[in-house]
């Protein structure tokens, strides 16, 4: 395993980072079928290659209003989002990412670790339709670049492929 890399690294260090954890996610999930299969192995490998990564996982859309908790890594989170509330039930409305520098000044956040200060959420669309969201929580404040939000979302994209199927 590599080193999990540092909050302080700039765009051209994670930009490396993110491509070799792309590649290193492309090949273990190659030929899975099972969908908790691939997602718990997503969590487990962002997480543990990213330092300032402190809850990592999924929320999926089974009911039309409500998100409900997917594999993940880090401590407990909540188990379901209505889609009215927080960063992760924004970003399922909206289809659009969510990226959140200081969590305090985002209305509705939802606190389910009094150690979080910033995150980025991110939606998984089959074609128009919600799938769920990829979720990062950070205990450092303005964690997530730009470069986070690229990655993050091609990887979401390659995950609405593979569940499209
Ligand atoms: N920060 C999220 C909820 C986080 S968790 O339950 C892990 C939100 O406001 O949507």
């Amino acid at each position: 395993m590599f080193k999990p890399l540092s909050v302080r690294s700039d765009d051209r260090e994670r930009e490396a980072h993110y491509n070799t954890v792309q590649a290193r996610i492309a090949a273990l999930i190659e030929d899975e079928l099972d969908e908790i299969a691939i997602l718990a192995t997503v969590a487990c490998e962002l997480h543990h290659a990213f330092g300032y990564y402190d809850w990592t996982g999924f929320y999926r859309l089974i009911d039309p209003q409500e998100l409900v908790i997917g594999p993940y890594q880090g401590g407990h989170g909540c188990l379901r989002i209505h889609l009215s509330r927080g960063v992760c039930g924004a970003a399922a409305r909206t289809r659009t990412t969510q990226l959140v520098p200081d969590v305090s000044a985002f209305p509705g956040h939802i606190a389910c670790s009094s150690t979080t200060r910033s995150e980025i959420v991110v939606p998984i669309l089959i074609g128009r339709r919600v799938w769920g969201v990829l979720d990062v929580d950070s205990d450092t404040p303005a964690a997530f670049t730009e470069v986070d939000q690229e990655h993050l979302e091609r990887l979401c994209a390659m995950l609405g492929n593979l569940l499209a199927d």
